[in-house]
């Protein structure tokens, strides 16, 4: 066999796990190949050593746990996940069946949450915090949590940062991509992937989890079917001892009363309120330095938005900032972004935004948070002007 000292050097080196002695023998069985003149060889070689560039090095401490020396809330069992770490693939597809999120990426800010998910995330925080109480009446911390929600109102970013409290990876599963052709293979892909989500030490992120009411209702191969979410019901029992769970989904109304009864904790993430929303603006305006009438204003237009839209709009916004600091006033510049995000702001506010500035104060000074002098401030007017337009009502 051509080049065999070099292959031989080459499974010693992946053998012992060492990436950059691995690299090594590649570039050098690149120029071995293209000196005797396999020069298409060669060439494949050289570009999967740039596209893996230094990353090798990177991901073998990419998985483990954080560095920063935060205790965590509460310490999951299981062997520490390494970049290294096999994780189960589909066999028909090669499809990894899951992605590992590496404590570093989770989010380290935690989401504006309305009163009541305040209340009942500082609640499953507490159990943490406090095994020990919970363990002396025999109870444990809770184990499994629903998050379900409309789109775009910070599920993900939840789960996330609530991983990041028990500084721990995610492993994060797309339910659907569980599901094969064959439904044989979608029973072993469960039972893999709950074998190694149960070995490491993490938090299983079951996103888009209404996939499985789908199922339910497939009117093809019933019983084969029904044995599926079984087998994906019985692994959530089996590993609620052994580690945290999330499941994620948009419709809640799809999932049945066996799914919900899985989770202890189920927590609602609602569209936002009139104080969410500012606290949500607030936490993407930096470094725009915007007044807090005119905060007001913006809260008042993204009415019935998403967090994920209010974000979406507030980078519209510093966009503008940004291409044309002082040509437009503000309401000049958010009327101008409500239409190009037309999708994202209901038609009355925008017709209101482009309509006079006159009516647009009338409008504002019916609202309950908008005294005479919030509106002056939003719109760039001087009192007297607002107190005036406020009396020809
Ligand atoms: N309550 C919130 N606080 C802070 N940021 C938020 C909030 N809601 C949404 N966002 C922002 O919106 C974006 C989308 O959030 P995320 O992906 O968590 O939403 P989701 O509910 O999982 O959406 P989907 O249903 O589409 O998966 C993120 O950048 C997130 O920071
Ligand atoms: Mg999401």
């Amino acid at each position: 066999m051509d080049h065999f000292t070099l292959v031989y050097d080459l499974c010693r080196a992946a053998l012992s796990g060492d990436p950059k002695e691995a690299r090594s023998v590649v570039k050098r069985l690149g120029s071995a190949l293209a000196k005797g003149g396999n020069a298409d060889d060669a060439a494949l070689i050289s570009r999967l050593v740039k596209a893996t560039g230094t990353s090798g090095e990177r991901r073998a401490v990419a998985f483990t746990e954080s560095k920063t020396g935060k205790a965590p809330l509460f310490d999951l069992p299981g062997e520490v996940l390494h970049a290294a770490t096999h994780i189960p693939v589909d066999r028909e597809s090669g499809a990894s069946l899951a992605e590992v999120i590496p404590v570093e990426r989770l989010a380290a800010d935690r989401p504006v949450l309305g009163a009541a998910l305040e209340g009942a995330v500082n609640d499953l925080l507490l159990e943490w915090q406090n095994a020990s109480s919970l363990a002396s009446l025999g109870l444990t911390p809770a184990r499994t949590c629903l998050i379900y929600g409309p789109p775009g109102t910070g599920k993900t970013r939840l789960a996330h940062w609530l991983a990041g409290q028990l500084q721990v990876p995610v492993i994060l599963v797309r339910l659907d991509g569980l599901m094969s052709s064959y439904l044989g293979t979608t029973s072993r892909n469960i039972g893999n992937l709950f074998k190694f989500a149960n070995t490491y030490k993490a938090v299983l992120l079951l996103d888009e989890f209404d996939a499985i009411a789908k199922l339910r209702d497939d009117p093809n191969e019933i019983g084969e079917i029904k044995r599926i979410v079984n087998t994906l019901l019985q692994e959530l029992d089996a590993r609620r001892p052994l580690g945290f769970t999330i499941a994620i989904t948009n419709h809640s109304n799809l999932l049945d009363p066996a799914v919900w009864r899985r989770f202890e904790v189920q927590l609602e993430t609602p569209i936002p309120d009139w104080g969410q929303r500012l606290e949500i603006l607030k936490a993407f305006l930096p470094p725009l330095d915007i007044s807090d009438g005119k905060q007001q204003l913006l809260s008042w237009a993204l009415d019935g938005c998403s967090g994920a839209e209010i974000e979406d709009v507030v980078i519209g916004l510093k966009k503008s900032h940004a291409l044309d600091p002082d040509g437009l006033t503000f309401v000049e510049r958010l009327t101008r972004v409500s239409f190009s995000h037309g999708g994202r702001i209901k038609e009355r506010i925008k017709s209101l935004l482009a309509s006079d500035t006159t009516r647009l104060a009338q409008a504002l000074l019916e609202q309950p948070h908008f005294s005479q002098a919030r509106v002056a401030e939003a719109l760039d007017l001087n009192r007297s002007t607002v107190s005036r337009w406020a009396k020809i009502k």
